[in-house]
């Protein structure tokens, strides 16, 4: 029995607080380690392979085709897929980062037709975006993910950041009149066209808004900065409090449909799966406005109880619309991958603890490529741990997914996931390396890239081809104009990193306060390799299940299968996109195992094989093609199904 590598994996500690606690000029706590600038960092190797596959693929051509990006309401078309109008808002903080990314002018030009597009139909009175006064009322929320776009382009392309700046400058004094009146474009009033339940994403995902408000007062306060520390207490105010959340006693940890149907309507803000994706970082976030430290714990318990309790062996969380408990036929969103990578990022950058690297890691390497097709023109709505074929289920096992949301599509059960998957990679490429202190430079999330920065104001450039996390091998070339420190994150998996062919580092270890080791660079040209050692590790799981990591990558059962594909369809009428409408690359696809797949393995006999030596396939994680596997002892067991899903039993 061989179990071929391509999806997921784990790991979780325990850890130190590090955040720093001294304010910046802005009045904000520091990063522990801030980001560079977009654009800055460039991937390598099979990184860069998936990020190029996604923008030749459906990301990359979204913007031809798709109606709710190509005719958006925000560009002067008329097609949302609901009142949130927040489509193209996704697109935007998606393909800002992809294009400046892999500096791809295509993208690049998709991006500034749209921004331009956006900035000249700025309203009289500052408002962005296609709601008028006089069609009733403004919502927020879709703003949220437009400006988390826009300041990664101010950053990226000097010609922007101005423009952008004003604009955000102008919307903020709107802002602040309009919650200063009682809440509004936060919370529901008398009369509204929406209802109070649209509200209530823009309140149970405030932080994501903040995030943008902060890198004003962190870049660009102007003269408001008053005002856009106001605009955060308000919305902290209005705001769904995942403090309160993430605190015991508050926190359900039992499986959510072993419970009342009451409990989920009343804690729906925060349970619905995107959004615990995106409130991971609420507490990280937050703090920096108030410096209330014992945020820090609520955010380490409000990610480790997420997934003690309802997480993936693949590092995302198990929430088919709402979340789950653990049994590996519930569905983990797409959108739910991408925005576990960001929030799991942001948590380690803003707080320094090296076990939401590894989270992060394990989403970016595992969940995310299981969703996605190997040439990224299809993915799923949700993916399921234990999944022996995708087609229509016609009895799924999911609280409120479709029967086809495990089938790979253009837009499976509904289009969120469609526009808000680009983000995924260039977010995880984007914080890859961060600032470490002023003259130190950190490779935070292991990965083939290349940051180029100046510290001191001299040239720095820091180049690292791997394999990883596929080989554990990581091979630096630095060429600094100035001595430097890089720092290299130990991941907690890895007990044996060690530094080879540095003279003066060889054998540095790691410091336990900050999993980090240390390399003195001198100026000049600096080649090294970074040995981390990976073991197989068993993992419980509930129900006597097991997963099998090998460091940051989850081993599934390769099954074999037959795919048959159609025209892509659209999600709501299921009619098929009209023909010369789509790309040809475009399908939707049913996938049937054309073996048996309910197999039970001996633990004890996994053996790890590095396959013939090649290298990466191109996809990098299309089906089966990976040379590494593993082979243990196994044989067929009987393994019911739950209605058409697969029961727990054997390993995920
Ligand atoms: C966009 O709108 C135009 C004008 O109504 C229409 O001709 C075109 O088919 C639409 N395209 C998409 C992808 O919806
Ligand atoms: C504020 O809005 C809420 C919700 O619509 C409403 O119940 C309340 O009366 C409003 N308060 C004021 C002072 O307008
Ligand atoms: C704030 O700055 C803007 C331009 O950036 C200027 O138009 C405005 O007058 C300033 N307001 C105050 C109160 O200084
Ligand atoms: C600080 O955060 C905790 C949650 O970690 C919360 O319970 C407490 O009320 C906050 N304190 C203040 C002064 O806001
Ligand atoms: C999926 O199967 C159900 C039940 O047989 C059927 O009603 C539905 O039309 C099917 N959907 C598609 C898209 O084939
Ligand atoms: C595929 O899996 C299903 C569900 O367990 C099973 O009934 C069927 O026999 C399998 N197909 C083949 C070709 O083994
Ligand atoms: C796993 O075990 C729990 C009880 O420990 C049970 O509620 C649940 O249904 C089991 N799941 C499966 C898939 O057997």
């Amino acid at each position: 029995m061989r179990l071929r590598g391509t999806v997921l994996a784990v790991l979780p500690l325990a850890n130190i607080g590090l955040a720093s606690t001294s304010e910046t000029s802005s009045g904000l706590l520091p990063f522990a380690y801030e980001p560079f600038p977009l654009g800055s960092i460039t991937p390598n190797g099979w990184l860069r392979i998936e990020l190029q596959a996604s923008a030749d693929g459906l990301a990359g051509h979204l913007f031809d085709f798709f109606r709710f990006v190509k005719n958006s309401t925000w560009i002067g078309g008329d097609q949302e897929y609901s009142s949130l109008n927040e489509a193209l808002p996704y697109w935007v903080n998606g393909l800002v980062p992809l294009a400046y990314t892999l500096q791809d002018d295509r993208l690049k030009d998709q991006v500034s037709t749209v921004v331009d597009s956006i900035l000249d139909r700025i309203q009289p009175d500052g408002w962005i975006g296609p709601e008028t006064l006089a069609s009733g009322e403004r919502m927020i929320w879709a703003r949220t993910l437009v400006f988390l776009g826009l300041t990664n382009l101010a950053d990226a392309d000097p010609k922007y950041e101005q423009p952008i700046v004003d604009a955000l400058h102008r919307f903020n004094d709107l802002m602040h009149s309009m919650l200063k009146n009682n809440g509004t474009g936060m919370i529901y009033h008398q009369g509204d066209k929406v209802t109070a339940d649209d509200y209530v994403w823009f309140q149970a995902r405030s932080e994501d808004m903040v995030v943008s408000l902060q890198w004003l007062l962190d870049y660009h306060p102007g003269n408001q900065t008053e005002i856009l520390k106001e605009n955060i207490d308000m919305i902290h105010h209005w705001a769904s409090k995942w403090e309160g959340w993430y605190s015991e006693g508050s926190y359900i940890t039992e499986d959510l449909n072993d419970l009342p149907q009451s409990v989920t309507t009343d804690q729906w803000q925060f349970l619905h799966g995107v959004t615990v994706a995106e409130s991971l970082k609420f507490a990280a976030v937050y703090r920096r406005s108030n410096a209330n430290e014992s945020l820090v714990t609520t955010a380490k318990n409000g990610v480790d109880w997420t997934f003690k309790y309802h997480g993936a062996a693949s590092g995302t969380i198990l929430a088919d619309e709402r979340l789950d408990g653990l049994n590996p036929y519930y569905g983990s969103e797409l959108c739910t991958d991408v925005e576990t990578i960001y929030s799991l990022a942001y948590n380690y950058f803003a707080l320094g603890d090296s076990s939401y690297a590894d989270r992060a890691e394990l989403a970016a390497f595992n969940a995310l490529p299981a969703a996605l097709s190997g040439d990224w023109w299809a993915h799923q709505y949700v993916t399921q741990p234990n999944q022996p074929y995708s087609k229509n289920l016609t009895d799924e096992p999911f609280w409120n997914t479709n029967a086809l949301s495990q089938t790979f599509a253009v837009e499976p059960d509904y289009p969120c996931c469609t526009v808000n998957h680009p983000q995924g990679y260039p977010k995880f490429t984007m914080y890859s390396f961060l600032k470490n202190g002023d003259s130190g430079i950190l490779h935070s999330l292991l990965s083939p890239g290349r940051i180029q920065t100046q510290i001191q104001g001299k040239a720095v450039s820091v180049d690292c081809q791997t394999d990883y996390p596929f080989d554990n091998t990581l091979s630096y070339t630095v060429d600094s104009d100035v001595d430097f420190q890089l720092y290299l994150r130990v991941p907690g998996w890895a007990t044996q990193a060690k530094i080879q062919g540095s003279p003066s580092d060889d054998g540095a270890s790691k410091d336990p306060k900050t999993d980090l080791i240390k390399v003195n660079i001198p100026s000049g040209t600096t080649k090294f390799t970074y040995e981390l050692g990976m073991d197989l590790v068993t993992a419980d799981r509930a129900n006597d299940t097991v997963a099998i990591y090998r460091g940051a990558l989850l081993y599934a059962l390769h099954i074999p299968h037959t795919s048959t594909s159609g025209p892509p369809k659209f999600y709501d009428t299921q009619k098929e996109y009209p023909v010369g409408t789509y790309p040809s690359e475009a399908h939707d696809y049913v996938l049937l195992n054309s073996t048996e797949w309910n197999v039970a393995i001996d633990p004890s006999t996994l053996e790890y094989h590095a396959g013939s030596g090649e290298s990466l396939p191109s996809p990098t994680f299309e089906d089966g093609q990976l040379p590494m596997y593993i082979t243990a002892k196994a044989c067929l067991i009987g393994w019911p199904l739950f209605r058409s899903a697969v029961l727990s039993r054997g390993y995920v």
